[in-house]
């Protein structure tokens, strides 16, 4: 007998790290985890098996499929923006090559057991691409539908694995004879820049968020690579994993769209560096600009409409800038440095 299981590629990033221990307070869930890197100890433990391998190997996920009944995918493996930009060729087959896999592997999965797959996918506000600041200050809040045009590598693989996500979910093999649902379930949520309290982001572009803030905690000096009058949103990592696992156990028949748009607030670089000050007056933050990366933050809206998220499923998150700071970024930093320390 195979066991039943869901699987979290990319367990061991930031937001497998939240996702993870947001399960080990719930009610059981058997976990597969797999990413590139060992998982953390402390995620070990509450997992039923932890994979160390590649989306991209074939053959380790037709061995997956061998030993576990899978019923859901939380997809959260990939390359990040800056990352990408540098190793195209990479994020290409990781995050294209490597979601079709499991796209085909969720396939096979539901054809086995004959249960629908649910297929979790994080995409990002890197899947839209407005021309410049100007642009994007005009156009306020973006529907989903709007400005999919985007600039960095990244954000074309996010854009046309969503669409991919789609089809698996309703045109699949439309023209085969006996066509059959795939019996793939898929969601997106379109995720704005992240800040986790417990883990450091590397290898993306709204960075300079979470960095300026784990550099204030540790004491540490730094240079923002924004100017400071760029706007993005983003939102606490609670926030993230709550909207991940609501679009999860959301009632398909209630959900209108398969990518949705969340958001929490929209600070300017320059209001978050303030905010951090305000925790940290001793930090020490400057700006050092780095062109080409601030024309990508540019291409990203200042702001979303999340407005189908929340009449479809409940979205609605917990933390505005100020509660995100005071209630969970520096109280969290603050307890992750003690128990390093001690
Ligand atoms: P992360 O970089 O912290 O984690 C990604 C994980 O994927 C890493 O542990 C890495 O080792 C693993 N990985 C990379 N290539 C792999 C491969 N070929 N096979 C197996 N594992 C591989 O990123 P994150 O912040 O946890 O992001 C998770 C997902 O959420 C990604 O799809 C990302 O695009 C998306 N997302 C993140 C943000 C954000 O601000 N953090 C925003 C929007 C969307
Ligand atoms: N936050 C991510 C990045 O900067 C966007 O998905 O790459």
């Amino acid at each position: 007998m195979r066991k039943p299981v869901v699987l979290i590629t990319g367990a061991n990033g930031e937001i497998g790290h939240g996702l993870i221990d947001y399960f080990s307070h719930q009610t059981h869930q058997d976990i597969v985890a797999l990413d590139l890197h060992p998982l953390d100890e402390q995620l070990q433990r509450h997992c039923h098996a932890s994979i160390v391998g590649d989306i991209v190997d074939q053959n380790l996920l037709q061995r997956l499929v061998s030993e576990f009944e899978i019923h859901a995918i939380y997809h959260l493996a990939a390359l990040l923006s800056t990352r990408a930009e540098y190793t195209p060729d990479a994020a290409h087959a990781v995050n294209v090559n490597g979601t079709l896999n499991l796209l085909k592997l969720a396939h096979e999965q539901a054809r086995w057991h004959g249960n629908t797959v649910k297929f979790l996918f994080p995409s990002s506000i890197a899947a839209y691409g407005l021309p410049d600041r100007a642009a994007k200050t005009d156009a306020g809040r973006v529907t989903e539908t709007e400005f999919a045009f985007p600039r960095t590598m990244y954000g074309c693989n996010k854009l046309y694995c969503e669409q991919l996500g789609r089809y698996f979910s309703d045109h699949f093999r439309q023209l085969a004879q006996d066509p059959a649902p795939s019996g793939v379930d898929f969601r997106a949520l379109r995720y704005p820049g992240l800040i986790s309290a417990q883990t450091a982001p590397s290898g993306g572009t709204s960075d300079y968020a979470p960095e300026m803030l784990h550099a204030a905690a540790r004491g540490e000096p730094y240079n923002c690579f924004v100017d400071p009058e760029v706007v993005i949103p983003f939102m606490a990592m609670p926030d993230a994993i709550d909207g991940l696992v609501r679009l999860a156990e959301a009632d398909a028949g209630k959900l209108r769209q398969r990518v949705y748009n969340v958001t929490a607030f929209s600070p300017s670089a320059g209001q978050i560096r303030e905010e951090v000050l305000r925790h940290f007056p001793d930090a020490q933050i400057g700006y050092e600009v780095d062109l080409p990366r601030t024309r990508i933050v540019d291409s990203w809206p200042a702001d979303v409409n999340d407005t189908p998220a929340r009449q479809d499923w409940g979205w609605a998150p917990r933390y505005d800038f100020e509660s995100a700071f005071r209630d969970y970024l520096v109280p969290g930093i603050s307890r992750t440095a003690q128990q390093s320390h001690g």
